[in-house]
């Protein structure tokens, strides 16, 4: 990074969840590792009244010292604080955001300044808040010096058409060069890791097809209910909120094939690839659920319906399972099983690659009777790798055990796993769009949902009770067999 190129880092909703607890710590800890200009500022802009003193406070609270050089990094920390500042104001309002451009060059050092702005604020807002800020003559466009870059988070619509509203009218503000729409699992270690262990190893590849492969699962649970989500979370339920988006970035990365080079533009083309390539999702694939009182860890937890702003007879599911199919010379016939659920019996997302049973089997007087290969990827928690295989239990006879060869983060590797907002946000500075979702990327992933969404909406279908803390519906396991689809 060029150190004498000043960065004015603008947060919009910096009062909020997304802001305090994730991007002030990812932006504190790309600091403490000596990754940011010398002349860096921070500007955050929400409408709840805070000082500059205050706002520093709330920051500090979820600041870790991660990579800071002692244990209380003290000294980093009040450098980093001193370079915070703060405007309340409303979104839709051009005279604040004029108010924020002159804060913003009262401190920024120079003219040289790029400017990322990240709007970290409800969907419902995104467009005003940008049609404000291009009214105030913030975002400078075109072929200047300097640059301003947009993040924007998820959810980037409801459907399809939703959605080309938002990036149609974003894009009269902001270029799709300069829009940044990020899915932070993109930004994980292991989810980066898919590509890698595709493409530089020669043992997968050639094994990863439909003649080897005989299901791929990709599960994500959380062990938690809404919590002070509810409200937007009522309003997307499971599928918009984690399948759509996460799941279907992480299917693409093991799905897609080999692009002709890292760069941002081949690897998005290949995704684009396995998204159009998907078919048309059958509703008898699909199962909804939604979490009734139960428990976890000797924690009772109220059900969905009666969570604090859920109303009493909400249909939105808080668990989903479809069964996918690509259409293509790899994976025709090979189904790709996606589940995500909230209120479930832990925390995990993984992807499993279960291998066909051997044809003929030498050590087996029936078919199938040991199990298969499974490739197992574990995004989080406790990053891994596994590959279980059969082997020779040691002894004076023959009988074989299914063990495991393991590839665990932790003791594999001695370097700090990066939390995966540091990276984006990093990539963000230097330009890199790599792990960002380009919009003919989003436009395909709707494509797959929307149908179904729409059909579950218009026929307010139930979704099947299943107690917190518990596996998910019934059906979903009954899904996983292979017998349930064609
Ligand atoms: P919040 O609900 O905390 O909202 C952020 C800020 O926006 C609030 O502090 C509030 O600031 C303002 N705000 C909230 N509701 C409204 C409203 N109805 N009208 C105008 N302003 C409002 O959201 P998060 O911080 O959780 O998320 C921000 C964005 O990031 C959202 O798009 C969310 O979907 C997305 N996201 C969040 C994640 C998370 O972990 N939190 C994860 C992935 C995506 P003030 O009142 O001071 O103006
Ligand atoms: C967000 C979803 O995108 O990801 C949340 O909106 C979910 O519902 C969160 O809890 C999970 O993120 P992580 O990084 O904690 O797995």
């Amino acid at each position: 990074m060029n150190k004498s190129t000043n960065i004015s880092f603008v947060v919009i909703g910096a009062s909020g969840d997304l802001a305090i607890k994730k991007i002030f710590p990812a932006l504190f800890s790309i600091y403490c590792q000596g990754l940011l200009p010398a002349g860096f500022k921070i500007f955050g802009f929400a409408r709840t009244p805070l000082s500059h003193k205050d706002f520093r406070r709330r920051i500090a609270e979820h600041l870790t010292c991660r990579y800071a050089s002692t244990e209380s990094c003290s000294t980093e920390i009040s450098e980093f604080l001193s370079r915070c500042y703060y405007l309340p104001g409303s979104y839709e309002s051009r005279e604040s955001f004029l108010d924020l451009y002159e804060l913003m060059r009262n401190q920024e050092q120079g003219l040289n300044t790029n400017r990322i702005f990240y709007l970290a604020i409800p969907p419902s807002v995104f467009l005003d808040t940008s049609r404000a800020m291009a009214g105030a003559g913030l975002v400078v466009c075109g072929s200047n010096p300097q640059w301003s870059r947009v993040v924007i988070e998820k959810p980037f619509g409801k459907d399809r058409q939703s959605s080309d509203m938002l990036t149609r009218e974003l894009a009269r503000v902001f270029s799709e060069e300069q829009t940044f729409r990020i899915d932070h699992y993109l930004g994980k270690e292991v989810t980066q890791n898919l590509m890698v262990l595709r493409f530089a190893n020669l043992v997968f590849e050639p094994l990863w097809n439909r003649n080897f492969i005989e299901s791929v699962h990709i599960t994500w649970k959380e062990d938690i209910g809404v919590r002070n989500r509810a409200g937007y979370f009522d309003e997307y339920g499971i599928i918009r909120d984690v399948i759509q988006n996460h799941l279907l970035q992480i299917l693409t990365l093991v799905a897609m094939e080999k692009p002709r080079s890292i760069s941002a533009t081949h690897i998005r083309d290949e995704k684009v690839k396995v998204l159009k390539s998907i078919s048309a999702i059958d509703m008898k694939n699909i199962v909804l659920g939604q979490y009734t009182a139960g428990e976890i860890n000797n924690n009772k937890h109220v059900g969905y319906l009666d969570e604090k702003s859920i109303p009493g007879n909400s249909t939105t599911p808080s668990f989903a399972a479809a069964v996918l199919k690509i259409n293509n010379d790899r994976w025709h016939g090979v189904p790709f099983i996606i589940s995500a659920g909230k209120g479930l019996d832990s925390r995990t997302n993984e992807v499993r690659i279960r291998f066909r049973s051997i044809p003929d089997n030498i050590f087996c007087d029936k078919p199938e009777c040991l199990p298969t290969n499974d490739l197992n990827i574990r995004i989080q928690p406790d990053e891994s790798i596994f590959l279980n295989i059969i082997n020779k239990q040691p002894g004076m006879q023959l009988s074989l055990v299914e063990t495991s060869l393991n590839l665990r983060y932790q003791s594999a590797f001695s370097t700090k796993i990066p939390e995966a907002y540091e990276r984006l946000l990093l990539d963000v500075i230097t330009g890199d769009k790599g792990l960002f979702i380009r919009s003919d990327e989003l436009a395909a992933a709707w494509d797959i949902f929307t149908p179904v969404l729409h059909e579950i909406d218009r026929l307010k279908i139930k979704p099947e009770p299943y107690p917190f803390g518990s596996i998910g519906p019934a059906s979903a396991a009954r899904l996983v067999d292979r017998k349930l689809y064609s």
